[in-house]
């Protein structure tokens, strides 16, 4: 296998750890009756998430595999 293909793999490994083990912010409020998460914290809402986010076209159904309720 050739260099290229060998650090492009290990460069995708490490942001992968990056993401999972910083999936940290807690949601400091209920998810009853607060599921369409989009509606307030899509780039157009009150309280818009990172743009990293849109970028990653992060979907409600995704939002709760990184961030879990405090409450
Ligand atoms: C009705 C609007 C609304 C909906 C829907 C909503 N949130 Fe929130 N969210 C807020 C507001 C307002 C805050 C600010 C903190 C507070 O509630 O005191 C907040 C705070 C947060 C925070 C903490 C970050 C910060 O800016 O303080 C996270 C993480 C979060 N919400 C995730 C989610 C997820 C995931 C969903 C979907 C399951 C969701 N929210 C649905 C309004 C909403
Ligand atoms: C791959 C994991 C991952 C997914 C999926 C994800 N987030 Fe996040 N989110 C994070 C991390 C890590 C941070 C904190 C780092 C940052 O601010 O860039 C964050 C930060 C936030 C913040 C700001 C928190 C603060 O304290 O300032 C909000 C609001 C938020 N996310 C909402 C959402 C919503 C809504 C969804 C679903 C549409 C979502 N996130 C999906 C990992 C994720």
């Amino acid at each position: 296998m050739n260099t290229c293909r060998w650090v492009s793999v290990l460069a995708m490994a490490a942001v992968a750890v990056m993401l999972l083990s910083s999936c940290d912010p807690k949601i400091p409020h209920e998810i009853a009756g607060r599921e369409a998460c989009l509606a307030c914290h899509g780039m157009g809402g009150t309280n818009p998430y990172p743009a990293w986010h849109a970028k990653r076209a992060f979907t409600d159904d995704k939002c709760l595999k990184c961030h879990e309720t405090n409450t």
